[in-house]
């Protein structure tokens, strides 16, 4: 199909990348990091196409915009504020991004700093200026929303099936206990 076919020229240096790779070790939404960096990055490119976006920006950059390893929130520098930005460094020093993809990827969580913004009760910790979050261009907002969509279909998902098995595991021990 053509548009898979320039999906795939535009992401293929990536997607076979060592280091972008790495990202399979990450568990992510109950799947893990790689698989949801591509599907945030293949859905900005379909939205891009439709709304007459720039398709190659928002394919790269919904790739790259949680270039990172390790557990969200686990260290500075990876919270749920900064692992935009520590993924646009990653980003710069192992490929060739523009501008525009650099901004992409630091406004990501602009959905997060609204709820933030709105709810300042969640993560106290971390204070936020929803405006440093705002997006500067079409693709832009199209990689926040894509990113947050894909999260609500993964958590849903992934996490639901994944606790449907351990309830079912538990029942499964809960009988064999009872029945005998
Ligand atoms: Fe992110
Ligand atoms: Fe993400």
């Amino acid at each position: 199909m053509k548009i898979n076919k320039e999906y795939k020229e535009i992401t293929n240096d990536i997607l076979n990348d060592k280091n972008f790779i790495k990202l399979k070790d990450d568990n992510h939404h109950g799947s893990n990091r790689y698989e949801h960096c591509k599907r945030v990055s293949y859905l900005s490119f379909l939205i891009a196409k439709i709304f007459k976006g720039n398709t190659e920006e928002a394919a790269v950059s919904g790739l790259l915009h949680d270039f990172f390893n390790g557990v969200t929130n686990s260290t500075d520098d990876i919270s749920y504020l900064t692992h935009p930005y520590t993924s646009a460094i990653n980003a710069k020093k192992y490929f060739n991004i523009n501008e525009n993809e650099e901004n992409i990827i630091k406004t990501h969580m602009y959905h997060y700093a609204l709820v933030k913004h709105a709810f300042p009760f969640i993560n106290k910790r971390e204070k936020v200026n929803a405006k440093d979050y705002k997006p500067t261009s079409k693709e832009g907002y199209i990689v926040c929303l894509s990113d947050l969509l894909v999260s609500i279909y993964e958590v849903g998902v992934f996490k639901v099936r994944y606790k449907a098995c351990l309830y079912f595991i538990f029942l499964i021990n809960l009988f064999n206990y009872y029945g005998g």
